[in-house]
C-alpha cells in the first residue's frame, strides 16, 4: 500500500472507477468522489478492492493526489467545488474538451486546453498535471492489457514524473510530453480518435509512440 491517499472526482462515471479500480489492484489507496456520498459509497463498494466513497469535496480533502474524471461540461464546476482541499497537491486533469454533438471535431476551449484552463481555476497554489486523454475507460475497465500510450503534462517535471510512474501502475506506458499548454495536443488527438473508430470500425483506438525511447537521466 502506497502512503498517499489518490481521489478520484467524479470516480463513479467511467474512466474514473477504471482509474481507481486499477490504482487500487496497484496497491494504492483510492477514494472516489461523486456529487452524491451516497452515489459514491454504492460505487465504491461495487469497486471493492477497499475503495471508499465520499462527496467530490471530502474526497479532494483526504487525496494527496486528486485525479479529476468529469466531462468538459462540469470541468469549471467541479474544480471550484474542490479548489480549497486542493491547495499544495497535485491535481490530475483527464479532461478532453468534446462538444456535443461534434465530438469528432476539434473544439479546444479559449483557455488553449482544457489542462490550461484547470490551472486557471485552480490557481498557482496547486500544481496541474494532464494525462489518460487518449486511452479509452471501457478498456481500462478490464483486466486486460491496454495498448496505448498515456502522455502526461505539466509545468512541474517533479509531479509529471509521480504522474508518468501512476501510468505505469495502471498499467500503461507514461511518457514525458512537456508543458502544461502541450496537453493541447493530446486533447485534440482524442477527437481524431473518436474519427477513427467511427471510420475504422475500431474498439477504442490509442496511440503509441515510436522509437526507441531510452529513459530520461540514464
Ligand atoms: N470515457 C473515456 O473513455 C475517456 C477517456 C479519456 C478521457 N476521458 C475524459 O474523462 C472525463 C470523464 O469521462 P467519463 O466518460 O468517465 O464521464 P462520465 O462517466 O459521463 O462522467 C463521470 C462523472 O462525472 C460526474 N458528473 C457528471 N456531470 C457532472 C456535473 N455537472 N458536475 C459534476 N460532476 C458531474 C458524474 O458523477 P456523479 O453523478 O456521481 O457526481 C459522473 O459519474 C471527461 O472529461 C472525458 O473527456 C474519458
Amino acid at each position: 500500500m502506497s502512503a498517499e491517499t489518490i481521489a478520484v472526482v467524479g470516480g463513479t462515471g467511467n474512466l474514473g472507477a477504471a482509474l481507481a479500480r486499477r490504482l487500487a489492484k496497484a496497491g494504492h489507496r483510492v477514494v472516489i468522489g461523486s456529487r452524491s456520498a451516497e452515489s459514491a459509497r454504492a460505487a465504491a463498494e461495487n469497486l471493492g478492492l477497499g475503495i471508499t466513497g465520499t462527496t467530490n469535496a471530502e474526497a479532494a480533502n483526504i487525496g494527496d493526489i486528486v485525479i479529476i474524471t468529469v466531462p468538459f461540461a462540469a470541468q469549471g464546476d467541479a474544480l471550484r467545488e474542490i479548489a480549497p482541499k486542493a491547495a499544495g497537491k497535485i491535481v490530475v486533469d483527464t479532461t478532453v474538451p468534446l462538444v456535443p454533438p461534434k465530438v469528432m471535431r476539434v473544439q479546444l476551449p479559449s483557455e488553449g486546453s482544457a489542462a490550461t484552463r484547470a490551472q486557471a481555476v485552480l490557481g498557482a497554489g496547486v500544481t496541474v498535471v494532464s494525462a489518460f486523454h487518449n486511452v479509452a475507460a471501457h478498456k481500462l475497465a478490464t483486466d486486460e492489457a491496454v495498448d496505448c500510450d498515456v502522455l502526461v503534462f505539466g509545468d512541474d517535471k517533479d509531479a509529471r514524473e509521480k504522474i508518468v510512474r501512476l501510468a505505469k501502475d495502471v498499467g500503461l506506458r507514461g511518457l514525458h510530453g512537456g508543458a502544461l499548454a502541450n496537453s493541447a495536443a493530446a486533447e485534440a488527438l482524442t477527437s481524431v480518435l473518436i474519427f477513427l473508430n467511427r471510420t475504422y470500425s475500431v474498439d477504442g483506438a490509442g496511440i503509441r509512440i515510436t522509437g526507441k525511447l531510452i529513459e530520461p537521466g540514464r
